[in-house]
This record gives structure tokens, C-alpha cells and sequence, in this order.
């Protein structure tokens, strides 16, 4: 199977069981807008109690923000965003279908990419387990003429990118002879520049109305409110603020399901630093986020940085974190310094200081900032794509048989207890309500008593629930259960008493968060 059939599996998957819906399904849907399921919505508030856990709770010195969706319009004049927040777009004459150049330019570099992986498979069978991968890489001359095409044409790019120049990415997609993945032609249109931003108008028409923005990051909420924070909190430098909530792009090009959607959740920090220590601060959060992201477990080699050839005008360093999706490496969080330029913005277009006075060294100063800046949607996209496995399954008869399990990281799975009855009858489901009435209070445990429970397994395997728990009619004489495990399938005997020690040792999100 290939990594975009599974990929395919992995989308119907989500709908099957209750993760995410395209919206507004029962009128064929809206592009790339999305709605969460009953299971979804639980793995999503996991992923952000992870994350606010993390950089809220955990640092003495950052707080949290839960800034407006609307705010005034000025402020998305001073972000740059009113004049900057632009995509370079191109048209198929042919197919008439809309493009951003900086994609298509991408993904003939990821071609270049898959290109070296290709040789280096093709190698690894030739030469069997005497196949040296590193050796391969420097010495092969194929891949040594693979990786200089990516490398040029990465170069090429970041250049016509930062001098903004839209003829020259045209002419990067004729040189590369880049075609329309629908009709097949390289007919393509000038490149022209696209905002972002939606809009719409507040107060009513006859009072005279303003045009106001969907906001297109939350950031902007937290400069806004820098003084604010840093007033009321008596916040020291250096110090964040950390926010989660809802931002909106008009994008173009939106692909890959909820990789890139048109309303999305965004969880931002934004840190506060004395000018000059930003680069200092850029590393530490750079490793501090990875550790985040590899903490998880879904296996070191599978993230990488890219760091920016293309800086944004008022950023002094950038990278993102990536992961490998079945459909490549891609960007799951961004960490930027963004040097002085917002709060000297917005300083300059409310005509209000905003400035930070150091009672150590008697002086003011505008902050630098350091953010981290990361999507739900695509975090929950990356955690259930490295979660997802199809197995083939020996039974005890010698027979196979298939599962489908998404192994979550225990502390992120939506249910953590299934609670099942062997039969529908002699107070067996009394017993499960009653393990479930203990527990629910600290974990979210589901009931079931439907089908065999062979299906009852698979369904919980299916959604990520880490463990099952049977109620048969010895529990009722020694209140003991059967504990079944998702990963390994192994079943212990145990005393009801002890589910709640067990579920706290392995699904608590304290375990997680005591090893960052
Ligand atoms: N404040 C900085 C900022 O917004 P960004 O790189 O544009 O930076 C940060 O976005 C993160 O937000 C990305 O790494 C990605 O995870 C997420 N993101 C951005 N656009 C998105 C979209 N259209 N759909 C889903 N997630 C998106």
C-alpha cells in the first residue's frame, strides 16, 4: 500500500469512528472547514491541556491570555498584515485551477527528496545488510546530483521569495517544467499576490459600519495586551503569554484535509526578552519544543528543523519543526524571533508607549520576542497519522485476522477505560456502572455491552482507548476484572481496587509532563 492510500484509510478512518467531519455535511460540505466528533473534541482538549500544561503550569514566568476574535482594524494595519499577509498565486489556463508558486516549487523539491530515498531503497536491497546508508549518501554520485537540484532550486526560491519577485517564480515553475496536476500543462498565468485575511463588517449599516478582520493569528492578541499582562501579572522579563484559540485564513490552496484549513485553532506563545538575549532564547525554545513534540514517542527520527532561507522582514531568525506525514516532511510549528518589530508597531500606530522599564539596570527598553507557534488541527493530524496502524493478527487457532489500532499516547486517547460486561445479565452491568461510577471522575472511561467482545476490542482499538476492562461472574464474587492492554493484547487479572492506580500511572498527563 502506498503512503497515500494509507493516508486515504487514515481520513475515512477519522469519519468513521467520530474524529472529524467535513462541515456541513448535509449541504456537500464547505472547503476545507472541518467539525470534530465526539472523539475528536476529547483528542483535541488533550493535545491543548498538553500544550497549556507545558508552557503555562510548568514555567513560573509565562501566564495565559484568552484574547477576542475581533479586535480593531488598526492593529492588522501595524502587523503588516493589511499589506504583507499575501500568497504568491497561479492559474492553469488549461484546468483553470488556482496554485500557490511557492507549493508547486515545494513539492518539486520533496520530488527531489523522493528521489534520494528511491536510490537509497533501491541500494539498501541490492547490498543487503552490508548496506551502509551514510557511506551511500556521500559517495553516490546519483544522489549527490539529486540533492544539488534540490538544493539549487530551494536557493532559487528563497530568493525570488524575499525580493518578492513574482516573475521570477513564474519563471522557476517554466524552468522546472512544473505541470498542472490536473491537465498536465505547464500553460500557466502571471504570479499575483493574494490577502489572507477574511472580513466582514461590524455594527449595522445605517450607524455607519467598520470593516474588521477575522483574525489570522492570535499573536496579535498578545502584544495587544503585553502592557496589560505585564501591569497586572508584575511580570518580569524574561517572560511569555500563551494563548489558544480559533484563527482564519482564506486559503487557496487547501489540501490535505485538516493539514491546512480555512478556521483553525492555533496555540501561540509569545516571549518577552531583553534585546540582544533573543538568539539565546530562539535555541532554548527550539529544543525545548522538540523535546514537547518527542516526548510523545512516536520515534526521534520522524522530526526535523528547517531552519528559513526566507525571513520574514521583521524576524532575525526562524524554523519549523517538521514531521514526517505519509505525504512527507511537514511544518508543525513555527518558532520565530520576531525582534521588536510588533510592539514597536503597535507603539507607533496607537501612538501609546510600550515599553518595559528594567529596574535592574534602570532602563526602558521595547522587548524582543521569541514565539512558538503551533496548530491543534495539525497537531492532531500529526499524532493521529503516527498513531495509525494496520495489523495482521496470528489468533490462537493459527487463523489471521486484521485490526485497526491507533496507538495513542495513552495520555492523549479520548477514552482511557472501556468497561465491558461479558453478558447483558446476573449484575454484570451493574458491576461495570459501578467500576465506572468510581472512576469517572478522573478518567474518561466508556461503557459497552454490545456484540461479542472481540468486536467490543476492536472498536476500542479503533478509537485508541488504552485499556478494557471485562466483567465476568468471578468479578462479582471477588471483585476482580480482566485488564486488557491495546499494544501488546495481553490480559491480567485484577483487583477492581487497583484500576485506578494502574490508569493513573499510565494515562496520566502528569507522567508526560514530569519528563520535559
Ligand atoms: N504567529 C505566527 C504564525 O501564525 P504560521 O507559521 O503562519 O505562524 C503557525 O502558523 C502554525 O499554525 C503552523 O505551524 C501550523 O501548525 C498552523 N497553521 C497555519 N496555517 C494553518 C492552516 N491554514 N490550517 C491549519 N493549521 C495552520
Amino acid at each position: 500500500m502506498t503512503q497515500e492510500d494509507v493516508f486515504k484509510r487514515l481520513v475515512a478512518h477519522c469519519k468513521e469512528y467520530g474524529f472529524v467531519f467535513p462541515s456541513s455535511e448535509l449541504y456537500d460540505g464547505l472547503g476545507a472547514v472541518y467539525d470534530y466528533g465526539q472523539y475528536g473534541a476529547e483528542l483535541k482538549n488533550n493535545i491543548k491541556r498538553y500544550w497549556w500544561e507545558a508552557m503555562v503550569h510548568l514555567h513560573e514566568n509565562i501566564v495565559g491570555l484568552d484574547s477576542a476574535i475581533f479586535m480593531h482594524p488598526t492593529i492588522w494595519k501595524a502587523s503588516g498584515h493589511v499589506d504583507a499577509f499575501n500568497d504568491p498565486l497561479i492559474d492553469n489556463k488549461d484546468s483553470k485551477k488556482r496554485y500557490r508558486a511557492d507549493v508547486l516549487i515545494e513539492e518539486q523539491i520533496a520530488k527531489y527528496e523522493a528521489q534520494v530515498e528511491k536510490d537509497i531503497d533501491k541500494a539498501r536491497k541490492r547490498f543487503g545488510d552490508s548496506f551502509d546508508e551514510k557511506l551511500f549518501r556521500e559517495t553516490s554520485p546519483q544522489v549527490s546530483a539529486h540533492l544539488a537540484k534540490r538544493d539549487a532550486l530551494q536557493k532559487r526560491m528563497a530568493h525570488a521569495l524575499n525580493a518578492n519577485d513574482l516573475g521570477e517564480l513564474r519563471q522557476i515553475i517554466i524552468d522546472e517544467q512544473i505541470v498542472c496536476p490536473v491537465s498536465g500543462t505547464t500553460n500557466w498565468t502571471e504570479v499575483r499576490q493574494f490577502n489572507l485575511m477574511f472580513s466582514t463588517d461590524m455594527g449595522s449599516t445605517a450607524e455607519g459600519s467598520n470593516r474588521i478582520y477575522l483574525r489570522p493569528e492570535t499573536a496579535q492578541g498578545i502584544f495587544v495586551n503585553f502592557l496589560n499582562v505585564q501591569k497586572t501579572g508584575r511580570m518580569k522579563i524574561p517572560f511569555g503569554i500563551a494563548q489558544i484559540g480559533k484563527a482564519f485564513r482564506n486559503e487557496i490552496v487547501a489540501r490535505q484535509f485538516i493539514f491546512r484549513m480555512r478556521e483553525f485553532e492555533q496555540m501561540e506563545m509569545q516571549f518577552f526578552v531583553k534585546p540582544g538575549t533573543e538568539l539565546d532564547w530562539f535555541a532554548k525554545w527550539k529544543e525545548a519544543r522538540l523535546q514537547w513534540h518527542q516526548l510523545l514517542g512516536f520515534g526521534k527520527a520522524n522530526y526535523r528543523f528547517h531552519d528559513h532561507d526566507k525571513l520574514a522582514h521583521y524576524a532575525n531568525a526562524a524554523t519549523d519543526i517538521e514531521y514526517k506525514f505519509p505525504f512527507g516532511f511537514k511544518e508543525v510549528e513555527g518558532i520565530h524571533s520576531r525582534t521588536d518589530f510588533d510592539l514597536s508597531q503597535h507603539q507607533k500606530y496607537s501612538g501609546k508607549k510600550i515599553q518595559y522599564f528594567d529596574a535592574e539596570t534602570n532602563e526602558s527598553y521595547i522587548p524582543y520576542v521569541v514565539e512558538t507557534s503551533i496548530g491543534v488541527d495539525r497537531m492532531f493530524l500529526q499524532v493521529v497519522s503516527a498513531s495509525y496502524h494496520e495489523e495482521e493478527l496470528t489468533k490462537e487457532d493459527g487463523s489471521k485476522d486484521t485490526r485497526v489500532v491507533l496507538r495513542l499516547p495513552p495520555a492523549l486517547a479520548p477514552v482511557k477505560l472501556a468497561v465491558m460486561p461479558l453478558v447483558k445479565k446476573d449484575g454484570l452491568p451493574d458491576k461495570a456502572k459501578d467500576i465506572i461510577d468510581r472512576l469517572k471522575y478522573d478518567f474518561n472511561c466508556q461503557y459497552d455491552e454490545k456484540d461479542s467482545i472481540g468486536k467490543r476490542y476492536r472498536r476500542q482499538d479503533a478509537i485508541g482507548t488504552p485499556f478494557c476492562v471485562t466483567v465476568d461472574h468471578h468479578s462479582i464474587e471477588d471483585n476482580t476484572v480482566t485488564i486488557r492492554n491495546r499494544d501488546t493484547m495481553s490480559q491480567q487479572r485484577v483487583g477492581i481496587d487497583k484500576l485506578a492506580d494502574i490508569l493513573k500511572e499510565k494515562t496520566a498527563l502528569s507522567g508526560l509532563l514530569k519528563q520535559l
